[in-house]
């Protein structure tokens, strides 16, 4: 039987501690709050955004969403991220990406305060987990998949983790994550010739490109008792599809996650533990 990796019952199991985290807090002086800067109207953006808001609602933590207008000029922009870098009472921020064309050329992450990371793109975080420290922010995707084999007892150590797309948000810092946790990593991205022949041998495989319906059973090596995570979030016919065609892959895997309700609600998990922490270590810094 395959298991269904789905995130709302580790979410609903660890909601609580969260919640009474965000409550100590708050009752040694510091409330969690998240700043968003949204710029423009994108669609999965405000989506998401709005995801992540609802979940700090759930957990008593301070949401504040800065809209700014599609045409902002890089000044504005730039005075705006400064303040909520140099605001004392937000503990974790970021710029959802991506961003209109005129701020395109900005190495945005790397303009966020390091202490309030809480997406953990910025070189400085990244560098902890290049060197296997794993105590700083950790990328929202790639902890909330870790957090997800983790709970279903999936053993990462020794494992063949097979990665396909090699981006700045999921790929590259999940391929670093997986090494600190002792996987054998293979990434995998548009250059590979044959990815297929990499996936069949993998223990996991992990598809992080955008390509609705990419893989496909002959993908998958049904021996091996395989594990699919699925970080993609596309649209095919009006309906929001992931990378794997999950109905023809899925008896022949031993676990796979669904989409939606896999990855993407463990991302804006992570996102929270990250805020948490963000929080933890201003406060300890303060006193
Ligand atoms: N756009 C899509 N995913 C993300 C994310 O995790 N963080 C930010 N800042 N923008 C995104």
């Amino acid at each position: 039987m395959t298991k269904i990796l789905d995130a709302k019952s580790i979410i609903e199991s660890k909601i609580d501690n969260l919640t009474q985290t965000c409550q100590l807090l708050k009752e040694q002086g510091l409330g969690p709050k998240l700043s968003v800067i949204l710029v423009g109207e994108n669609q999965a953006s405000v989506l998401y955004v709005r995801n992540k808001e609802r979940f700090c609602d759930r957990i008593g933590a301070e949401f504040e969403l800065i809209k700014l207008p599609e045409s902002i000029s890089e000044k504005e922009f730039l005075s705006q991220l400064n303040r909520v870098n140099n605001d004392d009472s937000v503990t974790g921020c970021f710029v959802q990406l991506p961003v209109p064309k005129q701020l395109s050329h900005l190495d945005i992450t790397q303009l966020i305060n390091p202490e309030k990371d809480v997406d953990g793109f910025h070189l400085q975080t990244i560098n902890d987990l290049y060197l296997n420290k794993l105590d700083n922010f950790i990328p929202c995707t790639p902890k909330g998949i870790v957090t997800l084999l983790q709970e279903n007892q999936i053993t990462i150590e020794g494992k063949n983790v097979v990665i396909i797309g090699r981006s700045h948000i999921v790929g590259k810092p999940l391929s670093l994550l997986m090494q600190a946790l002792n996987a054998t990593v293979t990434l995998c991205h548009s250059k590979t010739k044959n990815i297929k022949e990499h996936t069949q041998l993998a223990d996991i495989i992990i598809s992080a490109v955008g390509i609705p319906h990419l893989i496909t059973p002959d993908y998958i090596n049904p021996t091996r008792k395989q594990v699919v995570i699925d970080v993609g979030m596309n649209k095919l016919a009006g309906k929001t599809v992931g990378d794997v065609d999950f109905e023809a892959v899925k008896d022949l895997t031993s676990a796979i996650t669904p989409v939606p309700g896999g990855v993407g609600p463990m991302t804006v998990f992570s996102l929270m533990q990250n805020l948490l922490l963000s929080t933890e270590r201003i406060l300890k810094r303060g006193k």
